[in-house]
């Protein structure tokens, strides 16, 4: 196991990067980005390609046991303006590696899916039968990797994860997931109040990246064949109470803005975590002790 030999696409991105610092030490890794990764101690691991060249994809993966495939366009709004880009990097690019994979004979594919493919809930918490209702091109595509990896496994064994709100310290502001936690704390620590649209009643559900990493570690020594498993922490958290703690944590009083609703803005998630606890995952987030973590080192 320790000789396993692992490749991490999306290595230069936010979860990518703990992925392949927490794997560098155990197994034999190495990362492929579109974009040179930021870490310094990461850079020299992570490869630089594009997984829509099949070419590329073929000798990457060539003599690896594992892949762990994160790479993906992340926008919702850039999935509305140029889909078919969208599709490309998320859609082509996992076909490539699932085609690539399965002719090299990798042991594993660990698809990271997203909690997107639900859409808007018809029931909180979110359980991994519940109606797959993408409501924008970015979901359908992450929707549409997982079919194929569901095809692809009879071949190789294939492994979905569909985490929730995903956050860090080096979390990116434009990104839809923990685009609020890293847009309050800018806010905050330039002395103004956090924006909310709407009424801040909208709910998410945060989960620490190290815990999506331990997860994906469950998942490689347990993960069934052909399943998909929701990664959160089972709490769902609201905007406002979010605002509330990291003005809190700033020292700053008063109320945060409120500003229009957002069109499409989804009311509540909150993922349902049996499945993955039954593969022994306990979810360790502790949002305001993690958010002050990050309060001390987040720098936009
Ligand atoms: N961040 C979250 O909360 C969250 C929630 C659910 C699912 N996800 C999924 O997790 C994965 C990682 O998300 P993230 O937040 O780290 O996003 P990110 O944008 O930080 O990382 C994605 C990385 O993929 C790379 N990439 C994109 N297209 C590529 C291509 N064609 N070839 C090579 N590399 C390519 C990008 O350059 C980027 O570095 C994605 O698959 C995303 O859909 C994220």
């Amino acid at each position: 196991m320790v000789y396993m030999r692992v490749l991490v696409t999306g290595a230069s991105g936010q979860i990518g990067s703990y992925v392949l610092e927490r794997f560098m030490d155990k197994y034999d890794a190495a990362g492929v980005d579109l974009k040179p990764c930021p870490i310094k101690d990461l850079k020299d691991l992570v490869v630089q390609g594009d997984l829509r060249n099949y070419e590329f994809v073929r000798k990457v993966v060539k003599d690896v046991d594992v892949v762990i495939h994160l790479a993906a366009q992340v926008s919702v709004e850039n999935s509305w303006n140029d889909p078919v880009y969208d599709a490309e990097n998320n859609v082509i690019a996992t076909i490539n590696l699932l085609k690539a994979c399965s002719d090299y004979g990798v042991d594993r594919f660990v698809y990271i899916s997203s909690a997107a493919v639900y859409g808007n809930p018809r029931y909180v918490p979110i359980d991994e039968e519940h109606p797959k209702n993408p409501i924008s091109p970015y979901g359908v595509s992450k929707l549409a990797g997982e079919y194929y990896c569901r095809v692809f496994s009879d071949r190789i064994h294939t492994v979905i994860i569909r985490p929730f709100n995903v956050f860090s310290a080096r979390m990116d502001p434009s990104n839809p997931y923990s685009g609020v936690i890293a847009k309050f704390i800018s806010r905050v620590k330039q002395k103004l109040p956090p924006v909310i649209y709407g009424d801040g009643k909208q709910t998410r559900d945060f989960v620490h990246v190290r815990d999506v990493v331990d997860f994906v570690e469950i998942v490689l020594k347990r993960g069934e064949n052909g399943e998909a498993y929701n990664v959160g922490t089972g709490r769902e958290t609201s905007i406002l109470e979010l605002a509330e703690i990291i003005m809190d944590i700033a020292g700053i009083n008063g109320k945060p803005v409120f500003d229009k609703p957002r069109k499409g803005d989804i009311r509540r998630s909150c993922a349902d975590i049996s499945k993955a606890r039954k593969l022994g995952f306990e979810p360790k987030t502790d949002l305001r002790k993690d958010l002050e973590k990050i309060f001390e080192v987040f720098n936009e």
